[in-house]
């Protein structure tokens, strides 16, 4: 799947602020943009393409059977073992494609634990959540603690995650210092599958959040 036909015709090209705005509307996109501003479209989108990663260490990293879109399955399984090799651990699918109804559940979750504005800066609402795409998933590494905390970047898988995905085509979406443009507080468990052109491109740019490098309207709030 590529994102947009120019892409696919000129793999080698690097994705720019001009690409089609198809690119990050389409809900099967690996480009799209979700946020507080840009549900999904349909709100109740289920992906056509999902599988179930399965590691080199069995069931170990996806022992709840955790989905995702199959391009970004398998970046995540050349990330894993990429991971091991580098001694940062072994990764841990903590929650990856979530459906309209789960991300119902998640939501209500937050939001009844901390309140409707701490909760909504870390549970989007229902149609509004990328992992309803398939392409988010968090991770957090076995035996490493901090699961979906913020001082999983302080871990050793937290740190070689940050640094390294976007080699494999994920980027960390919700970075430190960006939640008045992502509308988001720092997740640095929440990874997302762009695909390496797109990844390396904003690697390369420095820049850090999908708004900014399509140069779309930050989403603080709904
Ligand atoms: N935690 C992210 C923002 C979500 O719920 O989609
Ligand atoms: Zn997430």
């Amino acid at each position: 799947m590529t994102p947009t036909a120019s892409a696919s015709a000129t793999p080698s090209a690097s994705p720019t602020a001009s690409a089609s705005p198809a690119g990050t509307d389409a809900a099967a996109s690996l480009w799209v943009v979700v946020n507080k501003r840009r549900p999904l479209n349909p709100l109740n989108y289920v992906p056509g393409n999902l599988v179930t990663p399965k590691f080199e260490d069995g069931a170990g990293s996806n022992a709840n059977g955790f989905q995702l879109a199959k391009p970004a399955a398998k970046a995540l399984k050349q990330m894993a073992t990429a991971m091991k090799a580098a001694g940062s651990g072994t990764l841990f699918m903590s929650s990856a494609y979530r459906s309209y109804q789960t991300q119902v559940a998640v939501h209500a979750k937050d939001v009844a634990a901390y309140g409707l504005a701490v909760g909504e800066n870390l549970a989007a609402r229902p149609g509004y959540s990328e992992h309803q795409t398939g392409l988010a998933v968090d991770l957090s590494a076995l035996g490493q603690g901090c699961n979906i905390r913020v001082c999983f970047s302080t871990t050793k898988a937290g740190k070689w995650l940050a640094a390294n995905s976007w080699q494999y085509g994920f980027i960390l979406r919700y970075p430190d210092g960006q939640t008045p443009t992502t509308g988001y507080q720092f997740e640095p468990w929440h990874f997302r599958y762009v695909g390496t052109d797109l990844s390396t491109a904003m690697h390369s740019a420095g820049v850090t959040v999908l708004e900014k490098y399509f140069k779309l309207p930050a989403a603080p709030a709904y």
